[in-house]
């Protein structure tokens, strides 16, 4: 089966995107209140990128986990007690499905009306809260910005300071977004992050070896869900006995694909994604490291 430097090679282009990016996200975040880091319920710690909690400071900053319908319940019950710990506040939501602007104004509303308080205080007009959001590919900032934002109405003009092509749209009459969400790429620090990012479909499937991502699912799945693994490919106890890559050469005949692993490893990787094995999360709170959120 191919190797990990595949992914290695493929990713050299992102340090000249990311330093831009980085530029452009550090100026829209002078313009705001909050930052919305958008990050994936699957992954609530690898879809995070350290620069965010670097640039933002102390400015608040809220998470907003995506796509929890695709992810483990409990997993992401446990990941958002534990944020709740450590003071960050955060959210997760279906973003395609009930989710509105109330769900981030009960979060938000608390921790910025003493600010707008003070500044009504002092004589300044009231306003609404401004906010940029933030994240790494696909992970569903384009989907949450349109959820809360009414686009027929949304446009309020431009702003000093704000790039050119850039608006702020309004978000009912409490929240104004700056249009474009800053896209940030993920830190790529080891092969297991790289895996997580592909299987849930953060990097795009050609930079990668669609085999190796089928195995790293296989394994999380085997692992974690066995009985969904065995109910989706047929299979059986002793089936378990057989390596990794043995275990993917049987689903491939069970998928009726001879001996093409690659279209099954794509078949698989679909499914996963799809939720055709169920809920899953792959990063898991037992394996954190220290100084993984801001506040730690
Ligand atoms: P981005 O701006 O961060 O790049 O992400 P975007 O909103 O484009 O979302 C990427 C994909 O993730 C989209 O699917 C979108 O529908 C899906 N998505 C976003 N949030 C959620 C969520 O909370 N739950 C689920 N299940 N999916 C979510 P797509 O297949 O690219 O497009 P489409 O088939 O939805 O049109």
């Amino acid at each position: 089966m191919k190797g990990a430097n595949n992914m290695a090679v493929t990713i050299q282009w992102f340090p000249g995107h990311m330093a831009k990016a980085i530029r452009q996200f550090e100026e829209n975040v002078s313009l705001v209140d909050i930052v919305f880091e958008v990050i994936d319920a699957r992954i609530p710690l690898t879809s995070q990128n350290p620069e965010v909690a670097r640039i933002t400071g102390e400015k608040p900053h809220l998470f907003i986990l995506t796509k929890k319908d695709l992810a483990d319940r409990e997993a992401t019950q446990r990941w958002l007690a534990y944020f709740k710990d450590h003071g960050q506040p955060a959210i997760a939501v279906d973003a395609k499905d009930h989710f509105n602007i109330n769900d981030v104004l009960s979060v938000i509303n608390p921790i910025m009306s003493p600010k707008l308080a003070r500044e009504e205080q002092k004589g300044m007009k009231k306003r609404p809260i401004r906010a940029v959001s933030v994240g790494v590919p696909n992970v569903g900032k384009s989907t949450v910005l349109n959820r809360l934002v009414n686009r027929r109405a949304a446009q309020v003009g431009n702003r000093p300071g704000v790039t050119k092509g850039q608006q702020w749209l309004k978000a009912g009459k409490k929240l104004e977004l700056l249009d474009t969400p800053g896209i940030l790429w993920p830190k790529f620090a080891s092969q297991e992050i790289a895996n997580k990012l592909a299987l849930t479909g953060a990097i795009k499937d050609s930079v990668f070896a669609s085999d190796d991502i089928a195995l790293f699912g296989l394994k999380h799945f085997r692992a974690r869900h066995r009985d969904q693994l065995m109910a989706r490919y047929r299979l059986n106890d002793d089936d378990f006995a057989l390596s990794d890559v043995d275990l993917l050469l049987l689903i491939t005949k069970k998928l009726g694909m001879r001996d093409d692993y690659e279209r099954a490893s794509n078949r698989i990787i679909q499914d996963i994604r799809n939720n055709k094995l169920g809920g899953f999360t792959l990063d898991n709170l037992e394996e954190l490291q220290p100084n993984v959120t801001r506040n730690d």
